[in-house]
């Protein structure tokens, strides 16, 4: 993700999170992350072949803790393994910061979410109560232990994919953009991922 895909990952950004969307700072702060040797982030998206965006997301790399701050695909390109690709990818990210575990929050009534993170291996860890704001609901804290084993799966069958590995068959839309640059983490707001 550049600076020039704002302004597009923010009209997905309200659709997907519509109670508590990130504003244009934050993630004008994230890429300011993104860059440079000393970057801490990596924010990708995803881009269907006429070259708009239909999804996205970053991770954060702190001392060996990665965190999946936010993944989301438009409801019409989604059951397709854009999901998946897209959270490989930032697994692959997580590799690159040589973290040892990703952690990321979950809404507890976000099923589909959930299924793919399990899909990844992530286990839960906790629960964080009333996490998501105004609407107060409640977070499940996942943890992947092992990243590197997920991520360097990338180019194969999905690790215990369940039915149909996602990445099996491409999807339609193009694989998410390589890495560009990556990001940060929100001051003060809760992630999405
Ligand atoms: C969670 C989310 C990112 C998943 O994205 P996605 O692109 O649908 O993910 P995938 O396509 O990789 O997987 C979704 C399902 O499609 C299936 N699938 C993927 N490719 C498929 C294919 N070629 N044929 C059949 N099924 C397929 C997967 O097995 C999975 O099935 P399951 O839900 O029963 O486990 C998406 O639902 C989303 O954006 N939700 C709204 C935002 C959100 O909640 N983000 C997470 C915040 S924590």
């Amino acid at each position: 993700m550049r600076w020039w895909d704002i302004d597009p990952v923010l009209e997905l950004e309200r659709e997907l999170f519509p109670e508590d969307a990130w504003s244009a700072g934050m993630f004008w702060a994230e890429l300011a992350s993104a860059r440079g040797p000393d970057a801490t982030r990596r924010y990708l998206v995803a881009e269907a072949p006429d070259g708009s965006l239909v999804g996205y997301g970053g991770l954060a790399a702190v001392a060996g803790t990665g965190d999946i701050q936010t993944i989301g695909i438009l409801a019409a390109h989604r059951g397709t393994g854009l999901g998946s690709r897209l959270l490989r990818a930032l697994l692959r990210a997580a590799t690159d910061f040589e973290c040892g575990e990703v952690l990321l929050e979950v809404r507890v009534d976000n099923a589909p979410a959930q299924r793919l993170y399990e899909r990844f291996g992530f286990a839960p860890l906790g629960i964080r109560r009333g996490y998501y704001q105004p609407a107060n609901v409640d977070a499940l804290v996942m943890r992947l232990a092992d990243p590197e084993s997920y991520a360097a799966a990338a180019d194969a069958p999905a690790p215990d994919a369940g039915r149909g590995a996602p990445d099996d068959a491409p999807p339609n839309p193009s694989p998410p953009s390589s890495p560009h640059s990556p990001p940060t983490t929100h001051q003060g707001t809760n992630t999405h991922g």
